[in-house]
């Protein structure tokens, strides 16, 4: 592959060991996938924060990249951690855990990164434009960044979007590319899409079709930024689905021509599948989890309507970011939400936390990606289906 000047300084170690370690990094992934050269990124976006998926092994790595002097040369922001930042205590988060999540945290500002700790960094100030090439790894913000803003990102794994921060570039492949860009499913939607968790469903069963493939879709009429993040949530989970156009409604799909003419098609015409698939058996439900993708300010504020200052029977936790959080006190929708016993959690989310040993067992949410990892993640039952039906499991523990 063909190096600059300087990324060829770098290899060789010129910028210090933590750079040099990250151009290892990344040359090693452009020979596995065959890139020419590498591309200046924009901004980074990091997974694997969370104490509960690294274990001592993953911050022992990150202190020592960050003992080697390795700074992030992009803006680059966190996905979420296992716990809120500040308020862990007040939540029930075990003493130890906390500890190294803090230490977790520590290294990665010791690099320059934020501590954002968000899965939605598009809506706290990491917001690329189209066309701009960036390194991003939590998969359901890959999916919103290439699809609904139409910025150009692989799905990195967390080392190597850290590596790319480092570095400042990535690998020249994949989805930066136009060639890889095009819908090679033609999605026929031939039903009513109407709450976030239909878009879940949807996202759920296309994922499950196609894989890592891309999807192009035709027949939704409209839909909004947080329909969206359902939709591409839930395929990047379950499929790895990184990339999606809808027809009219997403930026390059609004430009172009973005279905390949060798396009499959598949018919959508009912959701009932998913929401069988995805709803098991539960007893009273003690969980409802909302926020996933990290729900922006919008969702926050249909859920204190919906709460109308009922108090809640089972913990609700609405997962967000700490600059979401500070925007609904600013509008007093946390005093709402907490006088109904009610917790707008910062900074993690009810898969990456330690949901389990909190004693948690059944649990409800609107999200068709938490609906899907949840049960091997947190070990918990789960139903899944519309936000109104989550509010009232949470105010009468029924489902
Ligand atoms: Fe975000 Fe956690 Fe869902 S990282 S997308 S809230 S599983």
């Amino acid at each position: 592959m063909e190096l600059t000047k300087r990324e060829k300084l770098m290899l060789k170690g010129n910028e210090g060991e933590g750079v040099q370690k990250a151009m290892e990094i990344l040359v090693t992934l452009a020979e596995i996938y065959n890139a020419r050269k590498m591309v200046e990124i924009k901004s980074a976006q990091v997974a694997g924060v969370s104490y509960k998926n690294l274990g001592d092994a993953g911050l022992e790595f990150l202190e020592e990249w960050a003992e080697e002097g390795a700074k992030v040369k992009v803006p680059t922001t966190l996905n979420p951690a296992g716990m809120d930042l500040k308020n862990w205590k007040k939540l029930g988060i075990p003493e130890e855990f906390a500890k190294k999540q803090l230490m977790v945290v520590k290294a990665y500002e010791k690099m320059g990164a934020k501590p954002t700790c968000t899965c939605t960094p598009y809506l706290v100030g990491n917001l690329p434009t189209f066309g701009d090439h960036i390194a991003w790894s939590e998969s359901s913000a890959v999916c919103y960044a290439n699809s609904v803003i139409g910025a150009r990102t692989n799905r990195e794994g967390g080392p190597s979007a850290l590596a790319a921060a480092i570095a400042g570039r990535t690998p020249l492949y994949g989805y930066h590319l136009d060639e890889n860009r095009k819908g090679k499913f033609l999605i026929e939607v031939e039903c009513k899409l109407d709450k976030i968790s239909d878009f879940g469903a949807l996202g759920y069963l296309v994922g499950k079709k196609i894989g890592n493939s891309v999807p192009y879709f035709k027949g939704i009429q409209k839909a909004d930024s947080d329909q969206l993040k359902a939709l591409g949530a839930a395929m990047a989970a379950s499929g790895a689905v990184a990339l999606f156009h809808v027809k009219e409604i997403t930026p390059e799909a609004k430009l172009h021509n973005t279905v390949s003419e060798s396009a499959e098609t598949i018919v959508i015409d009912s959701l009932k599948e998913a929401y069988r698939e995805l709803n098991a058996e539960t007893g009273e439900i003690d969980f409802v989890a909302i926020g996933c993708p990290h729900a922006s300010l919008a969702e926050i504020e249909q859920i204190a309507d919906l709460l109308k200052g009922q108090e809640v029977r089972a913990k609700l936790w609405i997962t967000t970011s700490s600059e979401v959080k500070e925007m609904a006190k600013r509008k007093s929708l946390l005093e709402k939400i907490e006088k109904s016993g009610a917790n707008i959690v910062a900074d993690t989310c009810m898969i990456v936390a330690p949901i389990k040993e909190m004693g948690l067992k059944n649990m409800a949410t609107n999200a068709g990606k938490a609906a899907f990892y949840a049960p091997a993640h947190c070990g918990v039952n789960v139903r899944f289906g519309s936000l109104d039906k989550c509010i009232e499991a949470a105010v009468t523990g029924r489902w």
